[in-house]
């Protein structure tokens, strides 16, 4: 493409995304090549500068991948992180072997020589980031200088400012490294002089003609859920294709209250998008009948949710593609660095076996981007905000925050205790504070005393956690008179509640859901 940008050369480090995330989010534009790649790239593609990512490979390894000489012929900066870094210094006839003392985690850097790479980036002398390495570069190539070292890399930035070739040991692309930013931006704006172009409104243009350029004349369905991420996916593909996309919106029945009204409003009415509504409640209710194993409630409610889309999805005609809301977190998270997949603790509802069941092509817009990306696309969409900032909901919706037998009767409890808590907090912008929150209902019934009556009626659990990425989490510490408030409410408004409780275990050792 005929625009200025920066090359990442990817080298399977599992932190690639995170420094393309980072060039997107200082506004200059980037696109990500697999290193074999190298080969392709010209003088005529407007490339301002070349990041090499780290990678699992040693360079003292004979067989280890060599960097393309017609990287050089470039003559564009370079900046190499970590086994970039590594293989760059032996490119360029330095030496690189595998260090006694391992670096893994928190490490101090000291400045040794003043460089435009880390202008601003020592306040003081010393400054801490983040290593995980084992190699190092032991001697450096012919006209590279010394910039900063740590206890254990002597070489933990090295540069030749007349080529402008810079070699980091450590990840300035994660949020462990204190000031990393800072020396990315010196790098793409004082360094590769790129102009400053990057923005939520070009991605999105970028991403409507890639699904152009893809899908042409064919027909896409996509399932509907009403979260960010799919409403971010639906609307992108409208405006890519038009009425070719075609919407599956499936009512569980386990949803939060009028969230189907909400959906059909938004995205029927309001975006004018082709739309199947199935009202599956009655189905969801009678296949959980007196189902209470979490695990079997899981892939009940997961394998009749596919069966009921495929039915549907069956019933159009000429479908070529199912689009769906894939997130780069959801592709790391499944696996581990080694490639090998992680233990399972629960069976997590998507629709991730669709596209094999239905030989369908996938098409995931969003898959190499992060959460908070997501949400500035979707202001670029026009998605209303109680959309975009709404707070993550489960697959398996409010079956599994009933432990125990899911009822008609205990969902539509839970669904006014629930949207009690959470109006309040919207009312209170303790909201925005929340990664999640939610109200359960506890399969006990316990005694309580309204009036001069007894009451034996169900226990409500109130759940708030703050987290970075849902992977651990810390209970939300409320103000304790709010505490009381939502209690009162709950058990005055809603028939069925006479207790409420606070949940107060961070994840590990509980995880955000019950079940
Ligand atoms: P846990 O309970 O595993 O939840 O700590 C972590 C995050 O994942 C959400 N979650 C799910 N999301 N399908 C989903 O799409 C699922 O089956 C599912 N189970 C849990 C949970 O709400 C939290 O945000």
């Amino acid at each position: 493409m005929n625009r200025e940008k920066i090359i990442i050369i990817d080298f399977g480090s599992q932190f690639t995304q995170l420094i393309a995330r980072k060039v997107r989010e200082l506004g200059a534009y980037s696109e990500i090549i697999n290193f074999t790649k190298i080969k392709k790239l010209n003088k005529n593609q407007f490339i301002k500068g070349i990041i090499l990512s780290g990678g699992p490979q040693t360079v003292t390894d004979k067989k280890t991948s060599k960097l393309d000489n017609k990287i050089l012929n470039l003559k564009v900066p370079i900046l190499g992180i970590c086994y970039g870094h590594q293989i760059l210094s032996k490119k360029l006839g330095g030496k690189v072997k595998t260090s006694k003392k391992r670096e893994f985690g928190r490490a101090f850097l000291k400045s040794i020589l003043k460089s435009p790479i880390t202008k601003n980036f020592f306040i003081t002398k010393k400054t801490s980031v983040w290593m995980s390495h084992q190699d190092i570069v032991s001697v450096i190539p012919k006209d590279f200088k010394r910039i900063a070292s740590s206890t254990n890399s002597k070489f933990a930035i090295i540069s030749n400012e007349i080529k402008k070739y810079y070699g980091i040991q450590f990840h300035p692309e994660v949020s462990h490294t204190k000031n990393g930013k800072i020396l990315i931006k010196n790098f793409l704006f004082n360094i590769c002089k790129i102009k400053r172009t990057w923005n939520a409104k070009q991605q999105k243009e970028i991403l409507i003609s890639n699904i152009k350029k893809k899908v042409q004349n064919h027909k896409v369905i996509c399932a509907l859920s009403g979260g960010v991420d799919s409403s971010v996916v639906a609307l992108l593909l409208k405006k890519a294709i038009k009425n070719n996309l075609i919407c599956i919106f499936i009512n569980t029945g386990l949803l939060r209250k009028n969230e189907e009204k909400e959906v059909i409003n938004t995205f029927k009415r309001k975006f004018k998008i082709k739309f199947i509504y199935v009202d599956a409640s009655n189905i969801f209710l009678k296949k959980l009948k007196k189902i209470s194993d979490p695990e079997i409630k899981r892939k009940i409610i997961g394998k009749l949710f596919i069966h009921l889309f495929e039915k549907y999805a069956k019933k159009i005609k000429n479908v070529k593609f199912l689009a769906q809301g894939t997130l780069y977190p959801d592709l790391i998270e499944s696996k581990t660095v080694t490639g090998s997949p992680s233990s399972k603790i629960k069976s997590h509802h998507n629709v991730g076996g669709l596209p094999r069941r239905m030989k369908l092509n996938l098409i995931e817009p969003l898959k190499d981007l992060f959460k908070d990306e997501v949400r500035k696309l979707g202001i670029q969409l026009s998605l209303s905000k109680d959309i975009l900032y709404r707070h993550p909901f489960p697959g398996p919706g409010l079956a599994i925050r009933i432990p125990g037998e899911v009822t008609e009767q205990k969902i539509k409890i839970l669904q006014d205790a629930d949207s009690i808590f959470i109006n309040e907090l919207k009312r209170t912008n303790y909201y925005s504070k929340i990664w999640q929150a939610y109200a359960a209902l506890l399969p006990v019934k316990t005694v309580g005393v309204m009036g001069d009556s007894r009451t034996y009626e169900y226990i409500c659990l109130l759940r708030a956690i703050t987290s970075e990425d849902g992977m651990t989490a810390d209970f939300f510490n409320f103000d304790k008179n709010f505490l009381q408030k939502i209690s009162n409410k709950i058990i005055n408004s809603v028939k069925g509640i006479n207790r409420v409780v606070y949940d107060i275990t961070s994840k590990p050792p509980s995880t955000i859901e019950l079940e």
